[in-house]
């Protein structure tokens, strides 16, 4: 089992502009450290490296990971937490100003390929999907106290299904006569129910909006990303840079209005630096627009094609234009 990390160079290019060796990084979403075993490797004895992820085995893993391939005397910081809550670990850790801030939105390729954690509409689990298995309502709880009108909600909302109604109805009577116990019940349910009406070639599985929808529900993801993105450009050091990546329109829409927002000139630097990529139209860069992995990478790692990375700098108190 492997995360590939997802437009790594591309991240990289942006902390180099920002972080010292004695600088703090701040990953929100250590995951399998795919991007901070990296990122370590730019600090110095006085820097600090805080990672943070909801799942208490990506900390544990993580943790191992960065200690043992990018040895060094800067400090590791790893915390078990939701990234909305940055503002306050770092207060309680007395840190403050960190160089540069990275989210890398979603579910891991370990979460995904852990059948136990009830993610995968492949794998055989539990309904559950919580990030953090230590906490909260697992699925089956949060479906079993539900109704109708509420379930269409989320599948529509979260995961832009157009057949959530029926989705919705299919699901409630599946668990009112005990026939989903399992990802793959509910993954059946979901393919009996709209597989005939679906036209065309199939590019996507049946279940994929709706497992979507419901890990947003149960992680209640777009009120952190929401939090995450509006607290965090403030905290940064003069210089400093956020770097989000998003996988989907719900996620990256939070992010470009927040963003769009906060890009005021007296605050925020738009900066017109081009770091990759062969392909993307020249200028792209300097718009605000995101940047889009290559198409060498995409083909490495198809999980990355709907990846978007967007940032935002904080001005250098002199000097910057
Ligand atoms: C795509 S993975 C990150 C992968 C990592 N960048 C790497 O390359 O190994 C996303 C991670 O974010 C975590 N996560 C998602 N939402 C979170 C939240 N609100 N707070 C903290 N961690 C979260 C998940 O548990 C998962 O481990």
């Amino acid at each position: 089992m492997k995360h590939i990390p997802v437009m790594l160079e591309e991240v990289l290019s942006l902390a180099k502009d920002s972080v010292r060796p004695d600088s703090v990084i701040v990953d929100g979403t250590v995951g399998g450290a795919g991007h901070s075993v990296h990122l370590a490797r730019l600090l110095g004895p006085k820097g600090i490296l805080v990672v943070v992820d909801r799942d208490p085995e990506a900390i544990e893993r993580s943790e191992k990971r960065i200690r043992e391939e990018a040895p060094g005397e800067y400090e590791l910081i790893a915390v078990q937490d939701d990234f909305a809550a940055i503002p306050d670990i770092l207060k309680a850790e007395g840190i403050d100003a960190p160089s540069f801030i990275l989210a890398d939105f979603g579910v891991s390729s370990f979460q995904l390929e852990t059948p136990e954690r009830g993610f995968s509409f492949m794998l055989e689990g539990p309904l559950d999907m919580r990030m953090d298995n230590t906490a909260g309502p697992r699925l089956f709880t949060l479906l079993r106290n539900t109704d109708e009108e509420e379930l269409a909600a989320v599948i529509r909302e979260y995961g832009e299904e157009r057949h959530a109604r029926r989705i919705a109805r299919a699901i409630i009577a599946g668990m009112k006569a005990r026939e989903i116990e399992t990802t793959l019940d509910l993954a059946e349910i979901i393919e009996e129910t709209i597989a005939p009406l679906q036209r065309g070639p199939m590019r996507i599985h049946p279940a994929t909006r709706t497992f979507q929808a419901l890990r947003i529900w149960v992680n209640q993801e777009l009120e952190a990303i929401s939090e995450f993105v509006e607290s965090t450009p403030d905290l940064l050091e003069p210089g400093g840079t956020l770097a989000v990546i998003t996988f989907h329109s719900l996620e990256d829409r939070i992010v470009k209005l927040a963003f769009k927002k906060r890009a005021r000139p007296e605050l925020f630097l738009p900066r017109d630096v081009i770091i990759t990529k062969d392909e993307m139209p020249e200028g792209q860069f300097d718009t605000g627009k995101p940047i889009r992995p290559g198409v060498e990478e995409i083909m490495q790692n198809p999980r990355s094609r709907s990846a978007k990375l967007r940032w935002l700098r904080k001005k250098r108190e002199t000097g910057d234009e």
